[in-house]
């Protein structure tokens, strides 16, 4: 049951192991003097090879860990690729999956993203399915299109358990990273076309207990409020406002 936020930071390929761990360090020091919001779940999401070090100096705190991708098979011959058990060994708790970077720069398909998210799942952990439309696609009026098939073929296939938890973020490409975040009316129209089709997947109760649907892009303390205060908006992805503890706990203070 869950009936809180949750706020995950995506610290992406920005920050070295050194970097990450004193950013850790900073959150941790600075979380001791506020009061985050009952029920206000934290995760961070540094890169792999600081996940070690990012978990060591958040262990005991409130803070979660979490990571940026996983791969879809458990064990073998692939090479460069780190599956969701060895992120579990680690403490990971969530995992990002279908980023729009990954789905541009690797060329992700909503099959393979599929395959990732079954693979956090299994391990007990909770997939972060990123979901969104680029400007074109809105532009030629298929925003809608483009998020029901990628809710759909995201969770092809998947059977929530009881202790299963899932999250799906709305995160529209073409603000990731700009600065300039959607027009809440926007995203709460989104909102509602994912949380359509999450209807056509699951019954209520699931829904209601087990599945949050988040904003991302361009998230910042000025405008988080706009976001978080919408009703089917369960909490929010940051990026660039992620990585200075000052910002992030700016964050973690909106909701207190
Ligand atoms: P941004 O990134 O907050 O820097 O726009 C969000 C994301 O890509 O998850």
């Amino acid at each position: 049951m869950h009936d809180g936020h949750i706020i995950i930071g995506n610290w992406k390929m920005n920050l070295d192991a050194f970097a990450s761990r004193a950013l850790a360090d900073e959150l941790r020091k600075k979380l001791a003097g506020i009061r985050l919001a009952p029920n206000l779940e934290v995760v961070v999401c540094p890169s792999y090879d600081a996940l070690a070090s990012v978990g060591e100096a958040l262990s005991g705190s409130a803070l979660q860990l979490g990571a940026q991708d996983v791969f879809w098979q458990e064990k073998g011959a692939y090479t460069g690729e780190i599956s969701a058990s060895m992120l579990a060994a680690l403490g990971v708790r969530l995992v990002i999956v279908g980023h729009s970077e990954r789905r541009t720069h690797l060329h992700e398909t909503d099959e393979l993203v599929n395959m990732k998210v079954k693979a956090a799942l299994s391990q007990g952990m909770t997939p972060v399915l990123c979901v969104g439309e680029t400007y074109d696609e809105r532009r030629i009026g298929h925003t809608e299109l483009i998020l029901m098939r990628q809710v759909v073929e995201g969770l092809k296939g998947i059977t929530l358990g009881p202790d299963n938890k899932l999250v799906i973020a709305y995160e529209p490409v073409w603000v990731i990273g700009t600065g300039q975040a959607i027009d809440p009316a926007q995203a709460e129209r989104a909102i509602q076309v994912i949380r359509q089709s999450l209807i056509d997947l699951y019954p209520p109760a699931t829904i209601a207990t087990q599945i949050r649907v988040i904003y991302g892009g361009s998230v910042d303390p000025g405008n988080i409020a706009n976001y978080t205060t919408i009703p089917g908006i369960r909490g929010v992805l940051v990026g660039a406002a992620s990585i200075h503890a000052e910002n992030f706990i700016k964050l973690l203070a909106s909701f207190t």
